[in-house]
């Protein structure tokens, strides 16, 4: 029993979250935080990360810390991993947990804006370069370190389109102007994720380096009821995930009880790709 406790915790260990204030991410924050790591969380708005930090330390008394990154400047993400190499003089972990919604984001596939479908692959699947590209540089040297990219099912499946039937504009509680759908940029850039992290994988294997995709299925957060009960129907477990149902999956690729694991992709959806 206490063994497999050991191999799950994460002590002494520094891991950056980005796109950290989110709402997987901020939850994998603290879920990371009470296995035992320093947790540092970049999103786009620092006073956001830092409130985040000390409202998670304050609850479960762990060290955390907030930063500005915006995953699409190059320079300040250059900046940004240096500063933290400077600082903590490691890094054990990087979670990416980015995605935009860029002005157009639920257009029809028809009407689509090229600035919009841009936009989102340079965010989603660019700024995940960037990241693992600095993260490599302080994780090569030290000859360890987990990379953790979220995808999505629709990196691996294509959107079910019957569950949007009956979506409305108004209802979309994501805004916009148009009805809930799944985008074919996103799908594009969370089947780029985990090629990305596959290749990382192969490179970066004899180095000592860990690269692994973590995919979760739809969370519930309030969506029109025709969509919420289409998409419950579609699930083996019945539901939609929970904001914290991927805290786990997230502390085990980052710990030692993942260390044989490489290039895989951890689906956790409830069942939604199994049939
Ligand atoms: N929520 C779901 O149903 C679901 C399902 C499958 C996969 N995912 C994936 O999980 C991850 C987290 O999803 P979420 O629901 O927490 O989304 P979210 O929108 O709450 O979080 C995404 C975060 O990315 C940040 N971000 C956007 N652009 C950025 C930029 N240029 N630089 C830095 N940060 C930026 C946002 O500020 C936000 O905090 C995403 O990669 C998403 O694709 C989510």
């Amino acid at each position: 029993m206490s063994e497999a406790r050991d191999i799950f915790d994460l002590s002494g260990r520094v891991v950056l979250i980005v796109g950290g204030a989110g709402g997987i991410g901020r939850r994998m924050a603290a879920a990371i935080a009470r296995a035992g790591a320093q947790v540092l969380i970049a999103d786009q708005d620092s006073g956001r990360c830092q409130e985040l930090a000390r409202a998670i330390a304050d609850e479960i008394g762990g060290r955390l810390a907030g930063l500005a990154m915006d995953v699409t400047q190059e320079a300040g993400v250059v900046q940004a991993f240096a500063g933290l190499g400077q600082e903590y003089g490691r890094l054990d972990g990087l979670v990416y947990n980015v995605m935009a919604k860029p002005s157009g984001y639920y257009r029809p596939f028809d009407q689509y804006p090229w600035e919009t479908w841009r936009r989102v692959l340079e965010t989603n699947l660019g700024g995940a370069f960037l990241c693992c590209r600095e993260a490599g540089k302080l994780m090569l040297p030290a000859g360890q370190g987990s990379v953790v990219l979220t995808a999505s099912v629709y990196g691996v499946v294509a959107p079910d389109q019957r569950i949007y039937e009956g979506s409305t504009s108004a209802g979309n509680i994501y805004g916009g102007g148009d009805p809930l759908s799944c985008p074919a940029a996103y799908s594009a850039s969370k089947g780029g994720l985990i090629a990305l992290a596959r290749h990382l994988a192969a490179l970066w294997g004899p180095a000592g380096v860990r690269v692994n995709c973590l995919t979760p299925g739809g969370v519930y957060d309030g969506q029109e009821e025709a969509f919420h009960q289409a998409y419950q129907a579609r699930t083996p477990l019945g539901r939609m995930a929970a904001f914290t149902d991927f805290d786990g999956a997230a502390v085990f690729l980052l710990s030692e009880a993942a260390a044989y694991m490489t290039g895989v992709n951890l689906v956790v959806d409830g069942g939604w790709t199994a049939w």
